[in-house]
């Protein structure tokens, strides 16, 4: 081999080895690409109780560097809108307000397809730009990336299409991700709804008490709030609260709006509703955290209530949160028999029933947050009153005893 041709084959080597080493670090880019988008879509599990950006603001970071971006912005809902959602990673060097304005100025070169800019754009601190609409057939939000983070890459060439459609790849991602959450919403509220509904047609059969229902809800999650309970704990006894009383559907109206005083037959006629509301729950398998609010609201932690005769703990956790709230508002609402008593009254006896007839440290901690509770119950009662007039016969001062089955 003469040296012309040794010096040939040397740099056909070389030539070889940088190839290789260029392939092995696409290669190695595109597994950390592919490792990236495969922890985005294990993140993205629908919760019920999910914040919109939550998942995203850990990713984010990642996403910055795998994009080689120095910084990145997510913004989700309407990006006219002030108060759309906003997440950055990077160096964080625009504020909302600015990347949002630079979002706007060139939203409607992206509307259709990813779009990269690669010159500096006046008026902001930007060298080179990636817009990403996030779209599932519905917008969602955007995704900006700004300036490439290898200052050589930057002078050569700046953001290219592998970035963009890595980015495109992750927007599909979060788009599924919002579409899906929205859909998750919409199914519960139809399930709130028809609760509601259900709820609505058994307060209806007695006006007198119309309301109390959802009162008993919204006294119920205030007083769990209160207390520090999660939101899906919250959210439970809201509904434990609106379907406390659903059994009621199966009693006689001559029974339930009977203004004087109950017989016996009369009594235990009404008495049933709890084990009725919790037969008629049963089957529906998304109400079972109900149940035990809804079979047990009428035990006492004397051991005196109904159906069960159950005692301090025995009695489920939900059902006595449900006996508080349920007692203060037959007793603070107005019947056709009298009128609602005084607050203060209301709380005086509940005091006095602590470690009685209602649990002793759940009682203490309703009257901690009384005034609030109160001030839910007025502005409900003047909903009420601009949709209906409520009159109110033979009022009373006197407190009629507490119908065990209010
Ligand atoms: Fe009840």
């Amino acid at each position: 081999m003469t040296n012309a041709q040794a010096d040939v084959a040397t740099s056909a080597e070389v030539a070889l080895m940088s190839e290789n080493e260029e392939l092995a670090t696409q290669l190695a880019k595109s597994f950390e690409e592919l490792s990236f988008l495969r922890r985005l879509a294990s993140t993205l599990v629908i919760d019920r109780v999910a914040v919109e950006n939550e998942p995203f603001a850990e990713l984010l970071n990642e996403l910055c560097e795998v994009v080689c971006a120095s910084s990145l912005y997510l913004f989700h809902g309407a990006i006219d809108d002030d108060r759309c959602g906003f997440v950055s990673a990077g160096d964080h060097s625009m504020p909302f307000a600015l990347a949002r304005a630079l979002v706007l100025a060139y939203r409607s070169d992206a509307a259709q397809r990813p779009f990269v800019l690669n010159k500096p754009v006046e008026g902001f601190p930007v060298e080179s730009l990636i817009l990403i609409k996030i779209n599932s057939g519905r917008d969602h939000g955007w995704l900006l990336a700004c300036n490439h983070a290898d200052q050589h890459a930057a002078a050569e060439l700046g953001f290219s299409s592998v970035e963009a459609n890595l980015l495109l790849s992750a927007a599909s991602m979060m788009a599924s991700h919002y579409r899906n959450l929205e859909l998750l919403r919409q199914k519960e509220h139809l399930f709130t709804d028809m609760v509601r509904a259900l709820v609505n047609a058994v307060d209806a059969r007695d006006p007198y008490t119309c309301g109390h229902s959802e009162r008993v809800a919204m006294y119920a999650r205030r007083l769990a709030e209160h207390i520090g309970l999660s939101q899906a704990d919250c959210e439970r006894l809201y509904l434990t609260g609106l379907l406390h009383d659903v059994g009621k559907i199966a009693v006689p109206d001559a029974v339930l709006r009977k203004c004087g005083k109950l017989s016996e037959v009369e009594f235990n006629a009404i008495a049933q509703h709890p084990r009725i509301g919790y037969r008629m729950l049963l089957p529906v398998n998304a109400l079972r955290p109900v149940l035990p609010g809804v079979l047990h609201h009428h035990e006492s932690v004397d051991g005196t209530g109904y159906p069960d005769c159950l005692a301090g703990e025995e009695i489920p956790f939900d059902a006595r949160i449900l006996a508080i709230c349920d007692a203060y508002d037959a007793m603070t609402s107005d019947r056709p028999y009298r009128q609602g008593m005084p607050h203060d009254r209301a709380i005086q006896i509940l005091a006095n029933g602590a470690g009685t007839q209602w649990d002793r440290e759940l009682t203490e901690r309703f009257l901690e947050c009384a005034d609030h509770i109160r001030r839910i119950g007025e502005q409900y009662v003047d909903q009420l009153a601009l949709s209906r007039e409520i009159v109110v016969e033979q009022p009373c001062d006197d407190y009629a005893p507490m119908r065990q089955f209010s």
